[in-house]
């Protein structure tokens, strides 16, 4: 209930560009879902769904007094496992927004650090009865076996190199604000695919999304088989920029690289970073994202990552909208 007045519960009744008659929404009110996983699961519906929930529900940060009192008297756990900036502090900033209680648990304040195992640590926390828990892990599947043991809703923050859902959300937001729409944008998403959730979430939702997706990087960062998932690989920044309407540059994962995949940073940077001079390959209106955290001067230089086609502040404004908006949803939506 984000007006912060008594009665309907839904934020799309404000002046938001998004009218509760809008086709797409007919039939997917709310999702019928305990948990969000990942985004291989959900239909475009369901993703359009998320992404106009979030659309409005960004004016009450732009509000003098940034608080509704949509989920006062429910409990959010976020239980992080991996270090985090962005994520982990919009989930408590979302969640504070919408008047519910949060509590932060980081592994290395927890009772893991004397030996105690990700399923003790969710029964525990189980037992003292929040709503949702939402769990960042190094381990892929951890989100799913929470999701399977506790009768909570969970949030995957991102496990392993496997999803980073509600990232991908957040990149969909921010492009659909630009752009207008995903369909038919060439997509180049550029860097070590093989070690990045961020990038297997956003190759689910932009294909499911009908945006032409592009993916490089060295050959030994690209998976096996990747074209299974509806994409175009090529090997240079020359063929990958080229008319490209998004370019989404990803950080190197050397803590999830069991061995070093290029000689060195100064080279996979000559033959990978985005610059002055290869960004002129893409299209004029072309925009330029990147999840965070950034190793300028690797995958992108600051002329870029500071200059005007860089949108990547404005993801992390949409970061809290995306998950004000998963909060509100998994905890009912419009009743
Ligand atoms: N994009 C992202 O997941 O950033 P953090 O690791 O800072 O949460």
């Amino acid at each position: 209930m984000p007006t912060g007045t008594k009665g309907g519960s839904h934020p799309q009744g404000r002046q938001t560009g998004v009218s509760l008659s809008d086709r797409r929404l007919e039939g997917t009110m709310n999702l019928s879902k305990k948990d969000m996983l990942e985004i291989r699961d959900l239909s475009p519906e369901e993703i359009d769904l998320i992404l106009n929930t979030a659309a409005s529900f960004k004016e009450i940060s732009t509000r003098t007094i940034k608080k509704v009192p949509t989920l006062r008297g429910k409990t959010v756990i976020t239980l992080f496992f991996e270090a985090s900036t962005r994520t982990r502090t919009s989930f408590e900033i979302a969640a504070k927004r919408l008047s519910a209680d949060t509590i932060n648990i980081s592994a290395s304040t927890s009772s893991v650090l004397k030996g105690e195992t990700l399923m003790d640590t969710a029964r525990n926390l189980e037992a003292m009865n929040p709503d949702i828990i939402v769990i960042r892990h190094s381990a892929a599947g951890a989100a799913h076996i929470l999701a399977g043991l506790l009768k909570q809703s969970i949030i995957n923050a991102g496990d392993g190199a496997h999803e980073h859902p509600t990232q991908a959300l957040l990149d969909m937001l921010t492009i659909r604000e630009k752009k207008g729409s995903i369909e038919g944008l060439k997509i180049a998403i550029v860097g070590d695919i093989a070690h990045s959730r961020v990038a297997r979430s956003n190759i689910y939702g932009l294909t499911k999304m009908g945006a032409k997706v592009v993916i490089c990087g060295p050959a030994m960062m690209i998976p096996r088989e990747i074209e299974r998932m509806g994409v175009e690989v090529c090997y240079t920044m020359k063929d990958a920029l080229q008319d490209a309407d998004v370019v989404m540059m990803l950080r190197m994962q050397l803590e999830r690289q069991e061995k070093n995949l290029f000689p060195s940073l100064r080279e996979y940077a000559q033959y990978f970073s985005l610059n002055r001079d290869n960004i002129r390959l893409a299209k004029n209106d072309v925009i330029v994202m990147h999840p965070g955290p950034i190793n300028r001067g690797v995958e992108i230089t600051s002329e870029i990552a500071d200059g005007p086609s860089s949108v990547i502040l404005e993801q992390v404004t949409n970061g809290v909208a995306v998950r004000m908006a998963l909060l509100y949803l998994l905890s009912g939506g419009v009743k």
